[in-house]
């Protein structure tokens, strides 16, 4: 059998998708109510990036399913240094039910994920944020009843990991999924094709758009991120200038619907790509959008070792 793993949002298809988020609604319902990890079983969760909403909502969320959580920050370890990543993954599923891994190129989490039989679930990488994409359509479902037609605009950095990621799961939410950002931050166009053709079974549409005003207009959530990802403190662009004219702030967000939410994975860079009025106002719903990371991530990993037979 092959091993099912949650690498990009569209390892899920819809109904697999909404299966998540059903189950992650009914275990927030009832927090310490499954233990699919009991045992204790283990969950290794690697860390080549900083983090601090995933590293303890992980950790957190493995022993509230009766697991033990190993975290590991690469740094000291042959983590992917020396040692192959495909023999690091082979030795570590010896040990664990299932690996998270946080890190640069999606290449390095493929090769991971080579040639092992327990899941391994992306916690960020340059190209995708899957993770935070299940709290953020859980949100969306709990704040506006469901996301199937909904208009999601993000403006910012239109080619970073959660640009990517709101185009491939926002679709797959059956979603009218607008980006926005300047001239050169535009997202991959394979990602672009990928999440249209899932748009065409769900519903749902795709934009790539460069005025952040026709993108958020009449919107239902509009969303943001930060402008210079993690590993991008260097590289030579300037990642403010052209980005002023996306930063959401209450001129901007007048264009979206009147009961439009509010989503920023966070951390957020207030005064750059958000306001303090529009972070700490009524239609923010970011802190229930990172509490939700919890909820969303004990619901994918007892539903992937389910389907993996685990
Ligand atoms: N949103 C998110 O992934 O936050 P961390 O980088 O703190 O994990
Ligand atoms: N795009 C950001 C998301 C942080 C959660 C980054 O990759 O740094």
């Amino acid at each position: 059998m092959t091993t099912r793993h949650f690498l990009r949002d569209d390892d899920l298809t819809p109904q697999e998708q909404s299966d998540v988020l059903d189950l992650a609604a009914e275990m927030k319902a009832n927090r310490f109510g499954h233990s699919p990890l009991a045992g204790p079983r283990s969950v290794a969760v690697f860390f080549d990036k900083a983090s601090l909403r995933t590293r303890l909502s992980f950790e957190a969320g493995i022993a509230e399913l009766g697991g033990q959580p190993i975290i590991v920050d690469t740094q000291n370890t042959h983590f992917g240094r020396g040692e192959s990543l495909a023999d690091a993954g082979r030795v570590v599923s010896r040990y664990v039910a299932a690996m998270v891994y946080r890190t640069h190129g999606d290449e390095r989490l493929a090769e991971l994920a080579s040639g092992v039989d327990v899941p391994v679930i992306n916690a960020l990488s340059d190209g995708y944020h899957p993770c935070q994409l299940l709290a953020d359509l859980l949100t969306i479902r709990e704040k506006l009843g469901s996301t199937q037609g909904k208009v999601l605009a993000y403006v910012g950095d239109a080619a970073n990991n959660m640009a990517h990621s709101y185009l491939l799961a926002g679709a797959t939410a059956g979603m009218h999924v607008r980006v926005a950002g300047p001239s050169g931050f535009d997202p991959a166009p394979a990602v672009v094709g990928r999440a249209s053709e899932i748009a065409a079974w769900t519903g749902g549409s795709v934009e790539v758009l460069r005025d952040p005003r026709e993108a958020v207009d009449g919107a239902h959530v509009v969303a943001t991120d930060t402008w210079t990802s993690m590993g991008q403190e260097e590289d030579g662009k300037d990642r403010l200038t052209p980005f002023r004219p996306y930063q959401i702030n209450s001129t901007l967000l007048a264009k979206a619907a009147p009961e439009a939410i509010v989503l920023h994975c966070l951390p957020a860079h207030r005064g750059e790509e958000i306001t303090d009025e529009v972070m700490d106002g009524p239609q923010s719903v970011v802190f229930d959008e990172a509490e939700n990371r919890l909820h969303a991530q004990k619901a994918l990993l007892t539903w992937l070792l389910a389907v993996n037979g685990k």
